[in-house]
């Protein structure tokens, strides 16, 4: 719905992918896009993007934890980050760019660890309803922009990267199951979903994001 304020409509567009398929610089270079158009932009990440889900991103990214934690803990940032930053930034008109979303939680927590899909649904349900709406009106991205990769190529890129956090370190075999993870998402919800090849060069994959923006009407 368009604000009374703004006239614009709140758009909330997620970004994904495994671990080194090279998201954060096209995340910045599509706010300055959007930027150009007009648009008030709110840029923040999963797990974070409040001061108490920031909290909980360094636990979950350093602290060992079991499956079960680990998925708490990454739906209770998330309340946090919706009730807080994102649902009022999509009350304002902004766009609001969100670097990670529920799919990662799917793909990572439910492919990954193999934590049980049923319980995660069910934790959606909840922590994503939009209080206020009819019921089972869920809070989803409305475009998610899947980098995807092979696990073998973002090993490569991750081999030169900083120390690992808790998931980078994972081995192969982990990435292979959040990758196809995040395939079983997108072919659950293809029209949500953006799947852009991320092995190629940088400015090909700009394009593409490009593209799938613009297939929105949200860039000219
Ligand atoms: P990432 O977004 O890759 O940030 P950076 O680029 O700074 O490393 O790191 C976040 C990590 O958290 C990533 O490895 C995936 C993981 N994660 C989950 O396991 N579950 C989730 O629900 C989310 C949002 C992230």
């Amino acid at each position: 719905m368009a604000t009374a304020t703004t006239g614009k409509t709140g758009i909330l567009i997620s970004f994904e992918g495994i671990d080194g398929a090279g998201k954060s610089t096209h995340i910045e270079s599509l706010a300055q896009a959007l930027r150009a158009q007009g648009r008030t932009l709110t840029l923040t990440r999963e797990p974070g993007g409040t001061p108490l889900a920031e909290k909980l991103r360094l636990l979950l990214l350093h602290d060992p934890m079991d499956a079960m934690t680990e998925a708490l803990l990454v739906f209770a940032a998330r309340r946090d980050h919706l009730q807080t930053c994102i649902e009022p930034a999509l009350a304002r008109g902004d766009v609001v760019l969100c670097d990670r979303f529920t799919d990662a939680t799917f793909a990572y927590q439910g492919g990954g660890r193999g934590f049980d899909l049923e319980m995660l649904s069910y934790l959606e349900q909840q922590v994503q309803v939009r209080q206020g709406l009819e019921a089972n009106l869920i809070r989803h991205p409305d475009l998610t922009v899947w980098f995807d990769l092979a696990p073998e190529i973002a090993a490569v890129r991750l081999a030169d990267a900083r120390l690992p956090d808790r998931f980078e370190a994972q081995p192969l075999e982990f990435f292979s199951r959040v990758a196809q993870a995040y395939g079983q998402r997108q072919q659950a919800d293809p029209g949500r979903f953006a799947r852009i090849d991320a092995n190629q060069p940088r400015e090909s994959v700009w394009l593409a994001v490009q593209q799938a923006v613009q297939a929105r009407g949200w860039l000219p």
